[in-house]
This record gives C-alpha cells, sequence and structure tokens, in this order.
C-alpha cells in the first residue's frame, strides 16, 4: 500500500503577498530541519518562479567548489525535486495515457511524503478548484493593508464555503505576511477576529517585513534557509506544527 502524502498548497487569489516566498520557505524548513521528502510543484505557469530560482542556484553550485562543499554538509545528499506544472494539470490528466503533476511526483521512485503547491495570482484560473478539492491544507498568505485584504478576504470566504474542501474537514490556514514591527496591530486583531469566527485557523505569530526577504537573499531551493537570521523560527515552528 502506498504512504500518505501530504499535499500542502500555497494559495490566493491576490498576487505578490508571498506565496512563492513561502512556499519555497516550507520546502527548505521540511527538507532540511524535519527530514522530510519534499517535492515541489511549481505550478505558476508560465513565470514559474521557484523552478528559474533552482535552475540559477544549480548553475551558480556547478561553478563554486565552495558552495559545493557547504552543498555537501547540508546534510541531505541531493536537492529536492520541483516539477513544473500548468494548474489545471496538477491532479488531472492531460490526457488518459499521460499521468498528472501529481501522479509523477508521488511514484515510489520518488518517495515523496510532502508535496507543496505554488500557484498563480489569480482566483480565475483554470484547474484551482481540482486542487482545492485534493489537499490537505490551504495556506493563504495575507498582508495588513486594506485593499489587499478585500481580495484576500474574499478567497477565504469563498475557500470556506466550499463544499469539497469543508467536507473533508480541511480548514483554511492564513498567516500575516509582511508585518511592520508597531503597526497594523488592530486592524489584525480586528480580521483575526472575523477570520477565526469563519472557521479559518489564523497562525499567531507573523513574517515580519524584511528587506532580506524583500531582496530574496533568504531564499535558496538548494541551501537550508537561515530562518534566525530572518526572525522566522517560532513561525516556521507555528506552521509546521499546523501542516506536518
Ligand atoms: N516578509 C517579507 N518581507 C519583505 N518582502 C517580502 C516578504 N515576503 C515576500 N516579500 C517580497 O514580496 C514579493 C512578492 O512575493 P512572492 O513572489 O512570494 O508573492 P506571490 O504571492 O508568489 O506573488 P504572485 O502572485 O505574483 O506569484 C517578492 O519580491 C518577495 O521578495
Ligand atoms: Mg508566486
Amino acid at each position: 500500500m502506498s504512504k500518505k502524502i501530504n499535499r500542502i498548497v500555497f494559495a490566493t487569489q491576490k498576487g505578490g503577498v508571498g506565496k512563492s516566498t513561502m512556499a519555497t520557505m516550507l520546502a527548505s524548513y521540511m527538507y532540511f530541519r524535519q527530514n522530510h521528502q519534499v517535492v515541489v510543484i511549481d505550478a505558476d505557469h508560465p513565470q514559474h518562479s521557484i523552478k528559474k530560482l533552482r535552475n540559477r542556484e544549480m548553475e551558480s553550485l556547478k561553478e563554486d567548489e565552495d558552495q559545493q562543499r557547504a552543498f555537501m554538509k547540508s546534510g541531505r545528499e541531493q536537492v529536492y525535486p520541483i516539477a513544473n506544472s500548468k494548474m489545471v494539470d496538477v491532479f488531472q490528466r492531460p490526457s488518459p495515457d499521460q499521468p498528472s503533476t501529481y501522479e509523477k511526483a508521488s511514484l515510489p521512485a520518488i518517495g515523496a511524503d510532502t508535496i507543496i503547491i505554488d500557484t498563480p495570482g489569480s482566483v480565475a484560473i483554470e484547474g484551482l478548484g481540482t486542487i482545492l478539492e485534493n489537499v490537505d491544507h490551504v495556506i493563504v498568505p495575507l498582508e495588513p493593508e486594506e485593499m489587499s485584504l478585500i481580495s484576500s478576504s474574499e478567497f477565504l470566504a469563498a475557500l470556506s464555503r466550499m463544499k469539497a474542501v469543508k467536507e473533508r474537514g480541511v480548514k483554511p490556514i492564513a498567516f500575516w505576511n509582511k508585518v511592520r514591527q508597531g503597526s497594523h496591530q488592530e486592524l489584525i486583531d480586528v480580521q483575526n477576529e472575523v477570520f477565526r469566527a469563519a472557521g479559518i485557523h489564523v497562525l499567531e505569530n507573523h513574517v515580519p517585513y524584511s528587506v532580506k526577504m524583500k531582496r530574496n537573499e533568504t531564499r535558496s531551493t538548494i541551501f537550508p534557509v537561515n530562518f534566525s537570521a530572518i526572525d522566522l523560527n517560532d513561525f516556521m515552528n507555528e506552521l509546521y506544527s499546523v501542516v506536518q
């Protein structure tokens, strides 16, 4: 019997809120810190920003012996796979004789126990419904900014109403990203009450706004992310505790 694979998706119709960034962070945390066999499905077609980052990192790894030595010390012998996919192909077969991206990623030879899916920042994307019907966890980043919140709230409300999500007991997980110290607290408190009353699990810890994250200095798909350097240890521990 095949073992159960934990299927996690980062989704929201709002663009630029941190789906790809935090999908990469969670992949790093689960792969390097918790020793999971992670596969990332980059379904943000045609941008594929995570896969492009991997390609750039592999190029520079090939040319740099210091990096190769550092990689050997990371504790893992290989990099986790990243599969590009169109949204519609993640769980659906492109044709009866072609496997879906998920089917390929869950082959025994790959040995995945966790599949993390990144999606584009638009709700009008064909295939999102099927993805939401097939995952164990839906993670929704929120920005503490009024206009951004309107569209995120719509998405969360639609998600909580979805029969396929409710019936399988999937509770949407939301978290606050780009939080500047000392600001937004009132907005966050008020919104948290609304979201929690609607059955959404809002994480207690926030992701602070960080220049290092803005510059993508901390994002890596081949090296363990230094979560202490961006003050993310507590956040990652909490996120992991709800999705593991
Ligand atoms: N906590 C943070 N502090 C500062 N910048 C951040 C933070 N999180 C994300 N960013 C920046 O915000 C931008 C958008 O992030 P990201 O690409 O992860 O969003 P997204 O939701 O995947 O966007 P899209 O919908 O376009 O795919 C990036 O430049 C990223 O570096
Ligand atoms: Mg993205």
